[in-house]
């Protein structure tokens, strides 16, 4: 089985994507959201001409400052955006027989959903890749406390999971937007720290945690979508 290095605990987020790079030694891509996490490592891969991809899932239910920051991004880096939609049947026979906010209903639902419309889709986009990387930072939740920077990501057939961000706090972070004037996808601007489809993520109040407007309606627990598994 593959290893991978180990990373010294100075390691920048720059040297991470280096070093997944080499570790993949293959096509890697950023899965982006448009969050300010997505963007910093855009911004930080170009400007050390890492060959690192894009891809984005479109689920349907985005919301339009989402839309807004794509386009701003792919103006400012010149960048192809790799777009995957999910299975135009699979979402007719949900809307069909369940309606349009069956998510609410169950957590068997939401899985449903989330399964067709991030999961199928995160799949393709991940076919012939040998890495990918990701804004997971460490301090966004219970279930993200243990990552690695690089991990083998066995339910994807064993490639290379980058996680350069891993030890970014939030402060860190948006002085890094300001510094590179990113662009900044509006709704972290609303009060929404985390970017997640239009129903199932709301504001958050002053002192509550980052991910509380995420499926706010779930155990944090649960808070996961397949997409990390
Ligand atoms: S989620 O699993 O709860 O939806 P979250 O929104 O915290 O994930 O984002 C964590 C990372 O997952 C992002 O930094 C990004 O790498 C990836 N990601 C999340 N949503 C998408 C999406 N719609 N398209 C591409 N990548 C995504
Ligand atoms: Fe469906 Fe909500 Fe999951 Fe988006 S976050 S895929 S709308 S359940």
């Amino acid at each position: 089985m593959q290893t991978l290095p180990d990373l010294p605990a100075t390691a920048t987020a720059t040297d991470i994507l280096r070093a997944g790079l080499q570790a993949a030694d293959g096509p890697v891509s950023l899965a982006c959201s448009f969050s300010v996490e997505d963007v910093a490592i855009i911004d930080l891969a170009a400007e050390a001409k890492l060959p690192i991809g894009i891809f984005a899932l479109d689920t349907g239910r985005l919301n339009e400052e989402t839309y807004q920051c794509a386009e701003a991004v792919r103006e400012r880096y010149r960048l192809p955006i790799d777009w995957y939609f999910p299975e135009r049947q699979a979402v007719e026979a949900l809307e069909r027989q369940k309606g349009l906010f069956s998510f609410f209903e169950s957590l068997e639902n939401r899985h449903e959903c989330c399964r067709i419309r991030k999961v199928e889709p995160l799949g393709r986009a991940l076919t012939g890749l040998a890495g990918w990387v990701t804004g997971l930072r460490r301090e966004q939740s219970v279930t993200r406390a243990l990552l690695a920077p690089l991990e083998l990501d066995q339910p994807h057939g064993g490639i290379v999971k980058i996680n350069p961000l891993i030890d970014w706090s939030e402060a860190r972070l948006w002085a890094y937007a300001e510094e590179r004037r990113l662009p900044v996808n509006r709704l972290h601007r609303q009060g929404y720290p985390s970017i997640g489809c239009a129903p199932c993520t709301r504001a958050v109040k002053p002192g509550e945690h980052p991910r509380a407007g995420r499926w706010w309606w779930e155990d944090p627990e649960h808070k996961e979508c397949g997409l990390h598994k």
